[in-house]
């Protein structure tokens, strides 16, 4: 029988679905890439020697781990905070290089998935036995209030990996203001964000020949035909990123083939696509380091420090509520 919060989830993604393709331009929300299917080839993606971006925040971490935690480290205990834990891949190094120091902290990650948490808590504590794990299994902002209420530590909290790419140049200035009325004065934010660099390097990132990130995109007509009992032919559809060096936004779209119908029976509609229609799926942007300090200045935090690698093609930045 099916839970209240699958019926749930699915209606959501039913009307996100609807809103998207009624729209024009058509577009569809990437935060649906990740049903099972799609976190397996996001993990195949970050493997990807095109895909720079996680192994430049591994080597900001190796490389810069004790002065990270010289500048967060308050002194006293703090709970550091993961907002899209995963599966910690990037954490570790942190979560190592702070046990070795004896940093009086516990790490809290945040992930609406379950069996993320669940595995990962498994992970950590065979790998660091003396960590003090606590996993939240909500909503980032459920999250935190759920955390001020258990205690007053301050927090460190980590959004790591670029995931603020994602969000649109509108939604990013409220996800960070939402954040920092969450935050208490002292707090610190600590954001991977993907830097604007040679735009053959980035595009190349999103368009890899092994077809991978084409596969990862095109996952999601086939999630809305097995959830939402659709008749996309996937081959009718193709893969089609750009990069824009002005807004810095790497965009991808499918592209529709032919003309064509179809027919998504949940909804009970049927879709008319032209020939070369676009439906645009993701947004990647990517920041210069003065739009880094706009927006911080625009949502009440302070700059603390930067963290790059050794291509300045990353930055890990730290942010301070004041
Ligand atoms: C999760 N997110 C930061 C990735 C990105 O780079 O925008 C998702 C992704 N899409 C294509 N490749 C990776």
């Amino acid at each position: 029988m099916e839970t209240t919060q699958t019926s749930t989830t699915l209606k959501n993604f039913a009307n996100d679905v609807l809103t998207g393709l009624s729209a024009q331009p058509k577009s569809l929300p990437s935060r649906y890439f990740y049903d099972a299917k799609g976190d397996r080839i996001f993990q195949q993606i970050m493997r990807m020697p095109e895909y720079y971006l996680t192994n430049c925040e591994f080597e900001v971490f190796e490389q810069q781990k004790q002065q990270i935690l010289e500048a967060i480290d308050p002194g006293k205990k703090f709970d550091l905070v993961e907002l899209g834990a995963g599966d910690g891949f990037k954490t570790k190094v942190l979560l190592r290089h702070f046990l070795e120091q004896n940093a009086d902290f516990e790490y809290f990650p945040v992930d609406i998935s379950n069996d993320v948490l669940k595995h990962l808590a498994d992970d950590l504590s065979q790998l660091f036995p003396d960590l003090n794990v606590s996993v939240l299994n909500y909503e980032y902002f459920q999250a935190l209030k759920k955390l001020n209420e258990l205690d007053d530590s301050p927090k460190v909290i980590l959004f790591l990996g670029s995931n603020i790419g994602n969000f649109t140049p509108e939604s990013v200035v409220s996800f960070f203001k939402e954040l920092n009325n969450t935050m208490r004065q002292g707090d610190m934010l600590l954001s991977g964000i993907d830097l604007k660099k040679d735009p053959g390097v980035i595009l190349e990132a999103y368009n890899d020949k092994t077809g991978i990130t084409r596969e990862f995109n095109l996952n999601l007509l086939d999630r809305i035909n097995r959830e939402l009992e659709a008749d996309f032919i996937i081959d009718n559809f193709k893969h089609y990123p750009i990069y824009d060096p002005v807004s810095g936004e790497a965009r991808s779209y499918l592209i529709s083939l032919k003309e064509q119908d179809v027919r998504i029976g949940s909804l009970n509609r049927t879709f008319h696509f032209e020939r070369a229609e676009p439906i645009h799926m993701e947004i990647s942007k990517k920041y210069s380091l003065r739009e880094i300090q706009d927006l911080a200045d625009v949502t009440n935090f302070k700059v603390k420090r930067h963290f790059t690698d050794n291509r300045k093609y990353f930055v890990d930045s730290l942010w301070v509520k004041e």
